[in-house]
């Protein structure tokens, strides 16, 4: 018998702050029009404004809802995964700040820098430890906090639109069994040659000053997230494809094989061009980026999170692709069956 990485509980949580497109027009110069046309978006939830709440916060009541959904109490985690690019401080990890919220004593805890695909190599990694016996039980939580650190004038507004708050759990756990369930393939990538074209640069270990203190006029701009749109638009429209080719050569299996597929929430228009130049039915891809904008590590999750609950999937046999392009650049995807 073989170990198998299984799903048992799923949460997520989203913030209390509805910002509609409109809104977002009384802070810079953008319309409802050219977002929807754009990127699909109509919405998202923004964390409310002076309240202190870092990615730990909002990975905690995720957390706290998959646990209950799993059965399981903070003591039976044996790894915490943790996957953000706005973790609440510059360091120690979020991973350490959850899992003290959580009560948790001595329970071992690793971020993931990996942006939009953090999702996709927390759940690779989580299966791996699971396969070589490091850990057993492990809680894996996307979580962002985006709105803290937004340029909300109309100087990032290319950027500033996209991004949600918002956070997605998961419990997996290791099971013996000979049947072909849990994560059945994993497949990751990047290219560190495409860093600049979207990156947050300061604060930088790169520079003699890290923090860069004295900023001038836009110059202050290099705290805030900057993206080359187009060229991160054009390569994950090429590597979507790819790598779902790739992940399809490596477990025999076809688009007919899969139920529904989680393709990471960056861009409505990504997701559909994907899909077309696929021959993909538009039934088997889940989006839901209208209402959360892009909340990058946290989407797959909470995108999950919602699918079962509107029981979409769940069902024994029912298997699922997850795929994921962003920033590093970095992308992936991992197929499962339930
Ligand atoms: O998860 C992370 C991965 N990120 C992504 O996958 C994002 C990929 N890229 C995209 O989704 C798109 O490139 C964007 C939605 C970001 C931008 O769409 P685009 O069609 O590539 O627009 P653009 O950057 O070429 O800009 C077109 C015009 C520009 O004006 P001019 O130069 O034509 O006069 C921009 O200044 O739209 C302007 N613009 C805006 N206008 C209103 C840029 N942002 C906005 C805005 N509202 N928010």
């Amino acid at each position: 018998m073989m170990k198998k990485t299984v799903i048992r509980g799923t949460g997520k949580a989203i913030p209390s702050r509805l910002v509609t497109n409109n809104d977002l027009t009384k802070m810079m110069d953008t319309s409802d029009e050219w977002i929807q046309q754009r990127t699909g978006i109509k919405q998202r939830y923004w964390v409310p404004e002076g309240e202190i709440m870092g990615a730990s916060d909002l990975g905690l009541e995720a957390s706290h809802k998959a646990l209950e959904k799993a059965g399981w109490k903070p003591e039976d985690i044996d790894f915490i995964i943790f996957a953000t690019l706005s973790p609440d401080i510059f360091f120690p990890g979020s991973g350490c700040l959850l899992q003290t919220k959580l009560g948790l004593k001595s329970t071992p805890a690793l971020d993931i820098r990996q942006q939009c695909t953090g999702f996709l190599y927390s759940l690779a990694t989580a299966d791996a430890y699971i396969k070589s016996g490091l850990a057993n039980k492990i809680l894996i939580v996307g979580a962002e906090v985006h709105s803290s650190g937004l340029d909300k004038t109309t100087r990032g507004r290319d950027v500033a639109v996209l991004f949600g708050d918002g956070a997605g759990a998961v419990c997996v756990e290791g099971v013996d069994t000979d049947e072909n369930i849990g994560v059945l393939a994993s497949v990751l990538h990047a290219d560190g040659k495409g860093a600049d074209a979207l990156m947050t640069e300061l604060p930088a270990s790169r520079l003699p000053d890290r923090m860069a203190l004295g900023l001038e006029g836009d110059e202050i701009a290099r705290y805030y997230p900057v993206m080359n749109g187009q060229s991160v638009f054009k390569t994950a429209v090429r590597k979507l494809p790819e790598v779902t080719r790739e992940i399809f050569a490596k477990t025999g299996m076809t688009i007919d094989d899969i139920d529904l597929i989680f393709p990471h929430q960056a861009n409505l228009r990504i997701n559909q061009a994907y899909q077309q130049f696929m021959k993909i039915d538009e039934a088997k891809i889940f989006n839901n980026i209208q209402k959360y904008g892009n909340t990058t590590a946290a989407s797959i999750p909470i995108a999950l999170d919602e699918a079962l609950e509107q029981n979409l999937i769940g069902k024994q046999g029912d298997t699922i692709m997850f795929i994921g392009f962003g920033a590093g650049f970095t992308w992936g995807s991992v197929i499962y069956r339930f």
